[in-house]
């Protein structure tokens, strides 16, 4: 009986463990750099450690909706390596299939700040190859709040230089129009006077070639009914 149970499970683990393989569809690279991060304080990687990862890696697939009946066991490592490297998948239990890269992905980046505490690294030194950090940190506003109350600070500045300058120019201008009033109006006589004799006095100062063919013309006129 027990026999078959250890046979069992040990066919369970052939099956899961053929799962997970370098470069297997939906499995994940990892690499830790703990003598870097840690320095003398560098704790060994061993089988605890190996428990303390399906632990959190478990934790985040607990965490998001998808995968919320992963348990420890459905996480699997392999090919660990002396200088810490080792592969990783996640068995959906209910299919017997690897968990999507995507959601494992989603669930590692969601909860990466856990994970890299638990085992006391940050993300250059607890890498998930081909897991990007872009989502990592906390993510701030991409304009501090400063800058917005500086930016409506000056636009109401420049709206207020603006306002000043246009209504000074307005107001310029009116006090111009009242003083040339009596002049336009001296003005328009002589136009009009000018105006009498047929030729604009702007068409005698400028063309002033064009004057003789007019004297001609008029005199060519008097001329023709003698
Ligand atoms: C991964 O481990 C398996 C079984 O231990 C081995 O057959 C395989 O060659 C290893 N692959 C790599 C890339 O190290
Ligand atoms: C998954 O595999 C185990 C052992 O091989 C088997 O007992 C179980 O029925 C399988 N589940 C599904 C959903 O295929």
């Amino acid at each position: 009986m027990l026999g078959g149970l250890l046979l069992a499970s040990a066919c369970v683990t052939v099956a899961y463990t053929e799962l997970c393989r370098p470069d297997a569809e939906n499995a994940f690279k990892v690499r830790l750099s703990i003598k870097t991060a840690l320095g003398d304080n560098a704790y060994r990687w061993d089988a605890t450690e190996e428990y303390l990862f399906k632990a959190m890696v478990a934790f985040a697939m607990k965490r998001s909706s998808s995968q919320e009946a992963t348990e420890i066991s459905n996480v699997l490592l392999c090919n660990v390596t002396e200088r810490i490297s080792f592969w990783f998948v996640v068995i959906d239990s209910s299919t017997n299939t690897t968990v999507p890269k995507e959601d494992v992905e989603a669930a590692i980046r969601l909860n990466r700040n856990r994970i890299n505490s638990a085992f006391l690294l940050d993300d250059s030194t607890l890498q998930f190859l081909h897991i990007s950090t872009t989502l990592a940190p906390p993510i701030e506003p991409s304009v501090p709040t400063w800058l917005i109350v500086f930016g409506v600070v000056l636009c109401l500045v420049v709206v207020g230089i603006v306002f000043l300058v246009t209504s000074g120019i307005r107001q310029h201008k009116r006090h111009n129009k009242e003083h040339e009033e009596t002049e336009g109006l001296e003005e328009k006589c002589e136009t009009t006077i000018t105006m009498e004799n047929g030729i604009p006095c702007d068409t005698l100062d400028l063309k002033a070639g064009h004057i003789n063919g007019v004297y001609t013309a008029a005199e060519d006129e008097r001329f023709a009914p003698l």
